[in-house]
Parts: C-alpha cells; sequence; structure tokens
C-alpha cells in the first residue's frame, strides 16, 4: 500500500500552481506563484506542484525559480512521456536537489487511445516505461499518471501501473480526468490495483480527482479509506473546469471524521488555510461563493436565532471545528485613526501576516488613508489591505490618480478619469450604462484597450455602511482573460481600481509575451 515509513501519513500534494493555474483567467505571475509556493510551505505542503515547465518560458521560470527558493517540499514539474518534456522538467525542478520529482504523464483510457494518440494498449506501455526510466537518469523521484484512469479498463490500468513501477516510478498517480468517478467505485479501483498489481507496496498510491459532478472530495477521501496515500489538491479547488479536489476540505474532512479515518493524518497546519485561500483568491482574481466549506465568507456564521443561542451556549451544538482552528480572523474591531504602525503590525503579526520593512511600509499608508475614510477598522479590512499591497506589488503599468462620476436614473451617466505610467498624465471622459461601464469606457480610451467584462463581483470585506468594497472582475482581452482586484469603500473607486488592475495585469502580459517570441526568434536556426 505504501512504501513511506508511517502507513498512516497521507502526503498532500498541491497543484494550484499548476492544475490550479488552468482555470480561465487564474494566471499568475512569478512574484505571485513565489508568494504562493512560500505559503505553502508554511502550510505544510509536501509536494508542490509547480508548473508543467515544457509550456512556456514563463511556465520553465517559475518552476525554476520556486524549486530555487524552496526550503521543505517536494517540489514537482510535469512532463508528457516525451524526452524533450522530460529533459525540460528536469531542468527546471534540479535546484530542489533530493527534494525535485518529475511527474510523467500518458492517457491510457481506450478513447484517449483511439482518439488522441492512435496507440495500442502495448504501445502505450512501451511508451510509459520508456518515460519513466529516462525521467529516472535525471530525478530518483518519478511519479507516474494514466491520464484518464477512471475511464481506464482496470485488467489494462493494473498491467500500466505494473510496467511503470517496475520502470522505477515511486509514486503511482489514479487521475479522474474528467471528474467522472463515484466514491464506490473509485475506491474499488484502488483496492483493484492493489489486490492486482504484484509490485504495488514498491510505490504510493495517488489520487487526482476533478470536481465536474462536485465528487472530487468525495472520491479521494474514498481512495484513501481503500490505501491510498497521497491526495492532489489546490487552494479553493480551483483547476480546468469545475476545478480540483479542494485541499482545505479534503483535510479538515480527515481531521473532524476522525471516526472514518482513525489514525490517518496529513501534515498540514491548518491555522493557515484561510489565509492561504485568501491569498489564492487575490492573486489569481477568482472569488469564493459565501458558503464555500470550511473557508467561505458564511462557514461560521450563524444566521437563526436558535443556532446563535446553541453556539453561544456551547460551539459544539452548530459547530463541528472551530474558526480558529482553521485561521479564520475574529471580525472584532481592532484598530482606528490614532493606531501606530507597531500596533497594526502587531495586529498583522496575530493575523498570521509576516511583512517586509517595505511592505509594512505601503499597508500602513493604505491604513492611513482609510482610517480617514472609515472609523473603525475590522480585522477583513486589514486582511484586505495586506492582500492589496502584495497584489499590487509587480502590477503599476498605470495608477489611478482621480475620478469623478455622475449618474442618475433618468440622466447618462459620465465619468472623468485621470490616469498616470510613470510621469505621464492622461485625463478623458467617455459615457455609459452606469458610472462603472462610463469609467471602464474612459480607461479604454486612454489605455487603447477594449476589455470585455466577463464576470464582475462585490462583496464587503467587514461590516456597516462605510465598508470596505471589494470588487473582483474577469476581463477578456483579445481572447485573454486576467482577473482584477480593487478595494475601496466607495464601490465605483472599487471597480475602476479593479479595472485598472486587469488592464495592467493584460499589459504586462502581452510584455512578457513579446519578449518571448523575441528570444525563441533568436534562437530559431
Ligand atoms: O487531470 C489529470 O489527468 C491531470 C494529469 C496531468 C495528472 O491533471
Ligand atoms: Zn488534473
Amino acid at each position: 500500500m505504501t512504501s513511506q515509513n508511517d502507513p498512516n501519513r497521507v502526503i498532500i500534494f498541491d497543484t494550484t500552481l499548476r492544475d490550479g493555474e488552468q482555470s480561465p483567467g487564474a494566471s499568475m505571475n512569478l512574484d505571485e506563484k513565489l508568494e504562493i509556493a512560500r505559503l505553502l510551505e508554511k502550510l505544510g505542503v509536501d509536494v508542490i506542484e509547480a508548473g508543467f515547465p515544457i509550456a512556456s518560458n514563463g511556465d520553465f521560470e517559475a518552476v525554476r525559480a520556486i524549486a530555487e527558493q524552496s526550503t521543505s517540499a517536494r517540489i514537482a514539474g510535469l512532463a508528457r512521456s516525451l524526452e524533450k518534456d522530460i529533459d525540460r522538467a528536469a531542468d527546471a525542478v534540479e535546484a530542489a536537489g533530493e527534494r525535485a520529482r518529475i511527474h510523467v504523464f500518458l492517457a491510457t483510457s481506450a478513447i484517449h487511445r483511439e482518439f488522441k494518440l492512435n496507440k495500442a494498449k502495448d504501445e502505450i506501455i512501451k511508451q510509459a516505461q520508456d518515460a519513466v526510466r529516462y525521467a529516472k537518469q535525471r530525478v530518483a523521484d518519478i511519479e507516474f499518471s494514466p491520464e484518464d484512469a477512471s475511464r481506464t479498463e482496470p485488467e489494462f490500468l493494473a498491467e500500466v501501473v505494473q510496467a511503470v513501477i517496475e520502470a522505477g516510478a515511486s509514486t503511482v498517480n489514479i487521475p479522474d480526468t474528467v471528474g467522472y468517478g463515484y466514491p464506490n467505485d473509485y475506491a474499488e479501483l484502488i483496492e483493484h490495483l492493489i489486490s492486482n498489481v504484484s509490485n504495488i507496496n514498491d510505490a504510493i498510491i495517488s489520487v487526482h480527482c476533478h470536481n465536474d459532478l462536485g465528487l472530487a472530495v468525495a472520491n479521494s477521501l474514498s481512495a484513501v479509506r481503500s490505501g491510498a496515500r497521497q491526495i492532489e489538491c489546490t487552494i479553493n479547488g480551483i483547476g480546468e473546469r469545475a476545478g480540483n479536489c479542494s485541499l482545505e476540505e479534503v483535510v479538515m474532512a480527515m481531521r473532524v471524521r476522525k471516526d472514518m479515518f482513525g489514525d490517518l493524518h496529513t501534515n498540514i497546519n491548518s491555522e493557515h488555510l484561510y489565509s492561504a485561500s485568501r491569498l489564492v483568491q487575490t492573486i489569481t482574481g477568482l472569488p469564493l461563493q459565501r458558503n464555500k466549506a470550511i473557508v467561505g465568507d458564511n462557514a461560521f456564521a450563524h444566521e437563526s436565532g436558535i443556532h446563535q443561542h446553541g453556539v453561544l451556549k456551547n460551539p459544539e451544538c452548530y459547530e463541528i471545528m472551530t474558526p480558529q482552528s482553521v485561521g479564520v480572523p475574529a471580525t472584532n474591531m481592532v484598530l482606528g485613526k490614532h493606531s501606530g504602525r507597531a500596533a497594526l503590525n502587531d495586529r498583522l503579526k496575530d493575523l498570521g501576516f509576516e511583512l517586509s520593512d517595505e511592505d509594512l511600509i505601503k499597508v500602513f499608508e493604505a491604513f492611513k488613508d482609510l482610517a480617514d475614510r472609515k472609523k473603525d477598522i475590522y480585522d477583513g479590512d486589514l486582511i484586505a489591505l495586506v492582500e492589496q499591497a502584495v497584489r499590487g506589488r509587480e502590477v503599476t503599468v498605470w495608477n489611478l490618480e482621480y475620478l469623478q462620476t455622475t449618474s442618475g436614473t433618468y440622466d447618462t451617466a459620465t465619468a472623468t478619469v485621470k490616469i498616470s505610467k510613470g510621469d505621464d498624465k492622461h485625463t478623458d471622459a467617455a459615457t455609459g450604462d452606469g458610472p462603472v461601464n462610463a469609467v471602464i469606457n474612459a480607461m479604454d480610451r486612454i489605455c487603447g484597450t477594449s476589455g470585455n467584462l466577463q464576470d464582475y463581483r462585490l462583496r464587503s470585506v467587514s461590516q456597516g455602511r462605510d465598508a470596505l468594497g471589494e470588487v473582483s472582475m474577469q476581463v477578456e482581452f483579445d481572447g485573454m482573460v486576467v482577473g482584477g482586484k480593487g478595494l475601496s469603500t466607495d464601490i465605483v473607486e472599487a471597480s475602476a481600481k479593479a479595472y485598472l488592475d486587469a488592464i495592467n495585469r493584460i499589459v504586462l502580459q502581452q510584455e512578457r509575451e513579446a519578449f518571448h517570441k523575441q528570444e525563441e526568434a533568436a534562437v530559431s536556426p
């Protein structure tokens, strides 16, 4: 079942930076990936899948930088079963030394064999074995994934798994690539492998579940009860289509339901789950629904009087875990206009943020601005200010200088916007169907962009009429989708900042792509 020393240890393999980044609009820049990787290590994740190095130079650089920065987690790079992919992945993870892993995959189901690969079963087995052997020459720790395993004939899957373990794979991952699995039969598939693969004890069985039927967490938990000892998951469950198994849910389910999981345990420091969730939301611009399990805004909110009464008497009446156990901050009012930098820093430390001096100065300035507009500053406000400072670190091509809008029931909305790029200041005005639309039109005129707003969400980060509003949007520019975020006590200003954030991201992404194209042209014969 497992070749590790502790048979009850469940390895957490986080793929937020690889499968998670495949969510539409979730692309992240290098600094953001490094930031998430640091938090994943603090969280106690065992393996970080940092990217797919052959996919682009940006992916390669990110995996290489994460491998270099890492101190405790294994760093994995994904590769198809092709030598060029494996070489690229090996180069990217090299700096992680003994903690380097190459994750090789090849589809095995009948539909993929026939339509995608046009290969017979014996050819698949040979290619998979060759790939594992080739990768093993570069890196000791090799994981193999038979893509679409849950729809592969179980007998053939067992043959593939036996063959790749023989070739040197130390982890065999059984992906439910299309989220088709059901807890009972996915568990039976794991049991089938345990009974029919004679060398199965030489490898860890891993599971990788997609959430197309909303069963990714259930399937992963079920597989663990049948003997799997690695779970592949992402923060907030982000990932292709409906996403992947959510890390926070799977970890807390195992912790809370000891009656189901006995001594099985992970290495996750659960009190960092909330900040990890917030960071990933901030960086990707993908907001969560309020009722998301574990980390959603309503996860610990009790609305009905009967529940509130019960919780006051004994929290266990209606809470199966405490908010503190997953790092949800108290909503107490903490600071105000007269609070100094030291008080702010102390409170941020309590909330789990260790800021560099430079970031602290930025957050303190934003805090003072906010204190001028808003009397009581809550933990939720502080978290949002920190996230804004982190998010804005690299992405400040254009800055918002000034904004004025008019609108009314019977009037056409108008906006005047002044934005700057370095020392250049540009002002323009536009009309629109409401003040947000007018602001966006004015910004597009100045920046020469034409964004198509695909999603727009507004949430208040704390309570009260003067609460900070956080706008998250997904904007498409010439076929490329990016996330934008903005924060202000004025929701039109928050929307303007979010749109400008999206413009800044697309400008940087386009510059990066142009640079890589030039580089590629320079090396091609
Ligand atoms: O879903 C999947 O099959 C994958 C593999 C590359 C593991 O992401
Ligand atoms: Zn996947």
